[in-house]
């Protein structure tokens, strides 16, 4: 099929909008006795095995000293119908509030770090800071996923995926082309 879109320049700070396509995850973390949650969409896998994925979370996040300072966290998959949880939890600090109480999540014990899960998500995957190489300089995390549980079902959820100035997207459709894939799982 030829086809040919009308281009124009677009601002490089806004290609993200492009180039985020992966579930928008809810970030839990523990330190000194506490507890805090924050939306992420700027995260990426790194390595299937070990399980490493890469995300940034802003220095001037709360998040960030909890993640750092513990060197754990998890990530949990929201589901769509928790969008407005997901923007509310991305709107505030958790300074002085206690996420959990205010969005009424409930945490939960993870299996291999002291960071609760959100049990409300579809799953999720606990996480210990692996490398820090990046920290200093980009703000980027590499986590290692130490332990992954997910729900038996729907086998694939209504994830949100964020566009951009307010704007997410659900996910949809599936196309299925197993056939056309050599056999190497991916
Ligand atoms: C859709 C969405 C995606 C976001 N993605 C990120 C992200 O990837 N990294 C980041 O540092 N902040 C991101 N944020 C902003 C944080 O969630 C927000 O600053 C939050 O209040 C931080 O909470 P904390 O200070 O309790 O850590 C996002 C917010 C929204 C609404």
């Amino acid at each position: 099929m030829k086809r040919s879109y009308r281009k124009t320049d677009m601002p490089v700070e806004q290609i993200r909008r492009l180039l985020e396509p992966g579930p928008i995850v809810l970030v839990s973390s523990r330190w000194q006795n506490r507890n805090n949650i924050m939306t992420m969409g700027w995260h990426c896998v790194m390595e299937f095995s070990p399980s490493l994925i890469g995300c940034m979370i802003t220095a001037t996040n709360h998040s960030f000293d909890m993640v750092r300072q513990s060197g754990e966290c998890v990530i949990n998959i929201p589901t769509a119908d928790m969008l407005d949880t997901i923007i509310g939890i991305g709107n505030t600090s958790g300074r002085s509030v206690d996420k959990f109480k205010k969005f009424h999540l409930t945490p939960g014990e993870a299996a291999t770090v002291s960071a609760p899960v959100i049990e409300e998500c579809y799953a999720h995957f606990e996480c210990r800071v692996a490398d820090r190489k990046m920290l200093e300089k980009y703000n980027f995390f590499i986590l290692e996923v130490k332990r992954a549980t997910a729900a038996v079902w729907p086998r694939y959820p209504r994830t949100v995926h964020y566009r951009g100035n307010g704007v997410f997207m659900e996910s949809g459709r599936n196309i299925a082309r197993p056939e056309k894939f050599r056999p190497q799982n991916l």
